[in-house]
């Protein structure tokens, strides 16, 4: 099947993020120069070089603003400064000096639908009377009964408990996340300017692009009577018309960002968290909006090539459709590793991730983890990602094949998720414990002891050092790939048809870039041939020529097919 056709690579050197690969940093998990126990912004810059070899274009930074850490850094107490413990905005203007110095862009990350409750106008508007200008900022209603002792609804927060917090006076603030995070109100238009002069903050200090949190949320129709909780949980519609999400004036908010975007050389960036309806992602991925929208459903995906293969069918129906390029992630910071989901035996109507929380509410011992087949697995995946057109995302420790660690005691976890939702859940720490960098020394090279999240002693065993001095690493994969990719996107015209898929088969998936480059994946058990070329990488080696069981390899043809 032959897609029509999108750019292969970008046009402009303004356009890089079209084929970029982000590297994701979770800051106070990435590496502690400062030796207390928490990563900080000079811990990165300890680390550009290892960034540089594993040759990604860009950098992702989750929040490193001031923040109590009541949801890991995004309950932000200050949209424009460091948080002391991790640095100081001197440190940023360091990291940023060094990753650009190695041609490495950098990204922020926004949060704009919710502050923290520590930001100087929460405090502001709990100590203003009901009604004040200071309450506007947020969401105040007054509660039911007599007193106001009842929240004005029944509507649930995603971590749990009610969206409602009173806060003693009658009245309730509203939070779609942890009390810690009340819901900003961006009818305000204070609100508004606020978050212009933040991008324009972060812009004016070298920053390149943003990276939009909960971009589906920030506008709200919380008109009365309220929409009865069970349609408030259908969260994902193709109308716009949920009272919380997604709604279609939410736009008006990232053209007008379009505008303090473009009026920078070059523009920047925006890659939106949306987790919207799919026929509603291209709405965000417009040129006119934020530029590129999150396609999380790769992360979803069961390890099978109809699953896959409906993933890409989808993100190149995104691509025509936004007039943009898509995103291709296997984790990121709220899920469960991928080497451990794809260790998981997955039943059929089930998705991995489901499957993977299930098993962290058991420690991670029921059912089995095969963890080398997980890797194996997730090796493969990574290669598939690559090929394909658009930016791919990659979360930080997963270049290092890093399993979840799954059994973190109760008391260590610090993610609102587990303590809020009553045992449901045991949360997404398990993906957020500091990168073993070193096999030995104080907390295996990260910087000091403790860490926030203790490290297993199996870290040893995968620590980067190790890795990057193995030729069959999962690091030294990972920089094969990243490298050739850079090499055949260069020779791929932009003429070419962004992707050509072959005829779905049951055991295997087959897609080519341009004439000559083919991506093959073995998912079945028996071994599969590959197609005449030579082969530039494999995610294992073969076996007398033959791609073995769940497997990716690119090969170069020598003959360009005919698209
Ligand atoms: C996003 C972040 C997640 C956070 C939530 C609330 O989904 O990725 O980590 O908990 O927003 O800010």
């Amino acid at each position: 099947m032959t897609e029509p056709t999108s750019p292969s690579q970008p046009a402009h050197d303004a356009d890089w993020w079209q084929t970029a690969v982000i590297y994701q940093i979770y800051p106070r998990a990435f590496a502690d120069a400062n030796g207390d126990g928490m990563g900080d912004l000079l811990g990165v810059v300890s680390r550009v070089d290892y960034l540089a070899a594993l040759g990604v274009d860009a950098v992702w930074l989750s929040p490193f603003y001031p923040s109590a850490l009541a949801d890991g850094g995004y309950d932000v107490d200050d949209y424009r400064d460091v948080d002391p413990r991790i640095g100081t905005l001197a440190d940023f203007d360091a990291m940023i000096t060094a990753l650009h110095g190695v041609d490495i862009k950098v990204l922020v990350d926004i949060v704009p639908n919710h502050s923290s409750n520590r930001h100087a106008w929460f405090v502001e508007a709990l100590a203003s009377p009901p009604g004040s200008p200071a309450r506007q900022r947020y969401i105040f209603r007054d509660g039911e009964g007599p007193d106001g002792s009842q929240p004005p609804n029944d509507w649930q927060s995603l971590f749990g408990g009610s969206v409602w917090e009173p806060v003693g006076d009658g009245q309730w603030y509203f939070h779609l996340f942890a009390p810690e995070q009340p819901d900003l109100n961006w009818d305000d238009e204070e609100v508004r300017e606020d978050f212009r002069t933040t991008l324009r903050f972060w812009a004016d200090r070298g920053v390149d692009g943003f990276r939009v949190d909960v971009a589906h949320g920030l506008v709200k129709d919380l008109t009365t009577p309220y929409v009865p909780w069970p349609e408030i949980e259908m969260m994902q519609r193709d109308d716009g018309s949920h009272p919380l999400w997604d709604r279609d004036d939410l736009q008006l908010v990232y053209q007008d960002w379009r505008t303090v975007f473009d009026s920078y050389d070059p523009p920047r960036f925006a890659v939106a968290e949306a987790s919207v309806h799919p026929s509603r992602r291209a709405r965000y991925a417009a040129t006119t909006s934020l530029g590129q929208a999150f396609n999380f459903a790769m992360q979803e995906a069961a390890w099978r090539p109809d699953s896959y293969r409906a993933v890409i069918e989808a993100g190149i129906a995104d691509m025509v459709e936004s007039g943009s390029t898509t995103t291709w992630l296997l984790g990121c910071h709220d899920t469960v590793r991928v080497a451990s989901r794809y260790g998981l035996p997955v039943p059929a109507d089930e998705t991995p991730i489901e499957i993977a929380r299930r098993w962290l509410l058991t420690d991670g011992t029921d059912p089995r983890c095969d963890s080398d087949l997980g890797l194996r697995r997730a090796r493969a995946a990574i290669l598939v990602l690559l090929a394909l057109p658009g930016s791919v995302y990659v979360y930080q420790g997963d270049e290092l094949g890093l399993a979840e660690v799954a059994d973190l005691p109760r008391d260590a976890l610090l993610d609102p998720m587990a303590f809020r939702s009553h045992g449901r859940e045991k949360g997404r720490d398990g993906c957020r414990v500091p990168l073993p960098w070193t096999a030995t020394g104080t907390s295996y090279g990260f910087g000091g002891e403790p860490t926030e999240l203790p490290q297993p002693a199996w870290f040893a065993d995968v620590a980067a050092d190790v890795q990057a001095s193995a030729a069959d690493s999962t690091l030294s994969l990972y920089r094969r790939a990243i490298a050739a990719r850079r090499d055949l996107l260069r020779g791929l015209a932009t003429s070419e048809p962004a992707l050509t898929l072959a005829e779905p088969a049951p055991d295997d998936l087959r897609f080519r870039r341009g004439g000559s480059w083919h991506c093959v994946t073995n998912f079945g058990v028996d071994p599969i041939p590959l197609p005449d070329g030579t082969v530039v990488v494999s995610s294992v080696a073969l076996v007398d020529g033959l791609l073995p069981r769940d497997a990716t390899a690119w090969v170069v043809s020598d003959e360009p097919a005919a698209s």
